[in-house]
């Protein structure tokens, strides 16, 4: 059997959840429900498996023009994740932290998911970062303007910093599922050699052998980062 080479560092783009619940002639908010139980089982499986860091897109910057009561539900259950799986996450020194602009969400919903950051700060298990109203480019144009802000050249290392993923590693590997085969305006700078990981499963259905096989793709790439082997 090949030799598994687990990265430090998956990004999951989750994706699918409303084709998953279409197939099953049940609503789009049932496919995002269970794509909560899917997140649930993706991160228990990373840690287990000894990941450092993983990544998750649940909300673009995008995702907004959808219908109302389709937002209404995906914010509903951010808000119930950050109450009961986050807390778990905290106590278990799990690290959390959130990629984009939270203004956006509902007071409360900013409120507890600052508390669990600043509460996961010197945590120092998994990093769980979880991306809500994220977009890559947004994020690029946030960090080059307080980089040209502090007044010192804006250097890749200026905009690294201050990035909403300043501190982390670059992913090693970034997955999308449901058959899509684009970024979506997710880790734009972040993924400049990660390895994308194509997985034809929708985010309902991912588990932990899912999480196996994407390690067992990985192990199998040749990374070179531009030089020669
Ligand atoms: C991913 O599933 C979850 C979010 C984007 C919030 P989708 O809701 O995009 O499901 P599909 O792609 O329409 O099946
Ligand atoms: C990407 O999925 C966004 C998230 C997973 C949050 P989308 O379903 O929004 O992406 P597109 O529209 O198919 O590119
Ligand atoms: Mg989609």
């Amino acid at each position: 059997m090949q030799d598994l080479k687990i990265p430090a560092h998956i990004a999951f783009i989750m994706d699918g959840n409303g084709r998953w619940a279409k197939r099953r002639l049940m609503p789009r908010k049932y496919g995002h429900k269970m794509g909560v139980e899917a997140l649930k089982r993706v991160i228990a499986a990373c840690e287990k498996l000894g990941i450092k860091e993983v990544s998750f897109y649940a909300l673009s910057t995008e995702n907004w023009s959808r219908p109302k009561d389709e937002i209404d539900a995906l914010l509903a259950m951010i808000k119930k994740f950050a109450d009961e799986e986050m807390k778990e996450y905290v106590d278990k020194n799990y690290r959390i932290r959130f990629m984009g602009e939270l203004h956006r969400l509902p007071q409360e919903t900013q409120n507890a998911l600052e508390s669990i950051a600043r509460a996961a700060e010197n945590n120092t298990g998994i990093v769980v970062n979880i991306g809500i109203n994220y977009g890559g480019r947004d994020e690029i144009a946030r960090a080059a303007q307080k980089a040209a802000e502090s007044g010192l050249p804006v250097t890749e290392e200026a905009i690294n910093a201050n990035l909403d993923t300043a501190g982390m590693s670059d992913p090693d590997v970034i997955v999308r599922c449901a058959g899509e085969k684009r970024l979506s305006n997710f880790m734009l700078w972040q993924c400049a050699y990660s390895e994308f990981v194509l997985i034809d499963d929708f985010w309902p259905d991912f588990n932990e052998q899912t999480v196996l096989r994407i390690i067992s793709e990985y192990s199998g790439r040749e990374r070179r980062f531009g030089g020669l082997k």
